[in-house]
């Protein structure tokens, strides 16, 4: 059966000051229903797994907000890192734990800190994916790229596989260079990689005992001891963790994966946004049919263009400012015009160099 898995660690610094260590942005309450972007990921997953069925992989300075967001998840359902070491760790862990539960298992890794609007396109996405998988491939989503960004991972497709819409991976880079990152994009074979993934637990730990065997065999003995020995387990995780290596899934075997022909993709018109930084935030609160409503305790007035949040439930309000992003927290307020967001960045370092 499907078991969702859900990475949610790293610190973005570009949503400061939302996504501060105590406060990531997939914990924070965006929209105007006051939904974060952890529990909009698992309602989005509810209808293919049961909440039961769904493993969250986190850091344990978040273990307690995240229990209290989405209730639904077993405690127990809680892989509990002991330091971030990027997402290829987190997810081979989610992995090899799976699959002592069930050998047969597919998982999907999805990310908790991305938009999609039109859930059913997803779910279409996710069940021709889950099909594929079963045919021992690793399967990507893909969604048409719209600039040529370089923090995305990129895919060049290849023949339809005769699945739903699922197409044969002739390539896939992650993080290609500006100039590369334009070639792409202009030749319009390329797509940009969701940062979804669905494949066989079993397939997966093969591909990782090839291509990453310094995690492959780590997570192994952390998860030979999950189901009878727990608290042994742990301890395990916590002596094995200190000399994981830090390396994003993608360049850990999805790379490799697709240079070996074993990597297939499913394109999905799904309304998919990855929210990094202010000014796509906005761009979402700020447009006819948003996704994203400005929240309630909010006022602006002749401010075309600009979004604002209320942390506190402080009645932020802003008046004649057009294009510019206002955050509001307990602990800090934040103004930027939307096309200077990127330097939020540099907000974060002076305040961190005066301490
Ligand atoms: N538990 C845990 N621990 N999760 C982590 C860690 C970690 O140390 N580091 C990252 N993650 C989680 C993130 O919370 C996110 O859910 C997922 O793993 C992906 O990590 P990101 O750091 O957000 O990756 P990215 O945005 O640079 O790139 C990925 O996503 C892009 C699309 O948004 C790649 O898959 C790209 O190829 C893709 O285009
Ligand atoms: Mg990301």
């Amino acid at each position: 059966s499907f078991y969702p898995v859900i990475p949610a660690g790293g610190s973005g610094t570009r949503l400061w000051p939302l996504s501060r260590q105590v406060e990531p942005k997939f914990l924070h309450r965006l929209g105007a229903d006051h939904r974060s972007l952890m529990q909009l990921t698992l309602a989005r997953l509810e209808p293919l797994a049961p909440a039961a069925q769904t493993f969250i992989v986190c850091g344990a300075n978040h273990r307690e907000a995240i229990m209290r967001q989405v209730p639904k998840v077993p405690v127990g359902n809680l892989i509990v890192e002991p330091a971030g070491r990027n997402s290829g760790p987190a997810i081979a862990l989610a992995a090899a734990i799976i699959e002592q539960l069930d050998p047969e298992a597919v998982m999907g890794s999805f990310a908790a800190d991305h938009l999609i609007s039109y859930g059913e396109a997803f779910r279409d996405a996710i069940r021709t994916a889950i099909d594929v998988a079963q045919t021992g491939r690793l399967v990507t989503v893909a969604v048409t790229p719209t600039r040529p960004e370089t923090g995305y991972g990129y895919i060049e497709s290849g023949e339809p596989l005769g699945i739903g819409d699922a197409l044969d991976v002739v390539r896939f880079k992650e993080k290609p260079d500006a100039a590369t990152a334009e070639k792409y994009v202009a030749s319009g074979r390329f797509f940009w990689n969701a940062g979804m993934f669905v494949w066989r637990v079993a397939d997966l730990m093969e591909q990782l005992r090839e291509q990453a065997p310094e995690i492959a065999e780590r997570v192994q003995q952390v998860a030979d001891l999950w189901v009878r020995d727990y608290e042994g387990a742990l301890a395990k995780l916590d002596e094995v963790w200190v000399d994981m290596p830090s390396i994003s899934i993608d360049h850990a075997v999805v790379e490799g994966t697709a240079a070996q022909g074993k990597l297939a993709t499913v394109p999905a018109d799904m309304g998919w946004s990855d929210i990094g930084d202010w000014d796509t935030i906005a761009e979402m609160g700020t447009h006819e049919g948003s996704r994203l409503e400005q929240p309630k305790e909010t006022l602006l007035i002749d401010s075309p263009g600009s979004f604002a949040t209320s942390g506190t439930g402080r009645a932020v309000t802003v008046i004649g400012v057009p294009d510019v992003v206002v955050v509001e927290t307990k602990t800090a307020i934040l103004v930027v015009k939307r096309d200077e967001a990127q330097r939020v960045k540099e907000a974060v370092e002076e305040w961190k160099a005066r301490g």
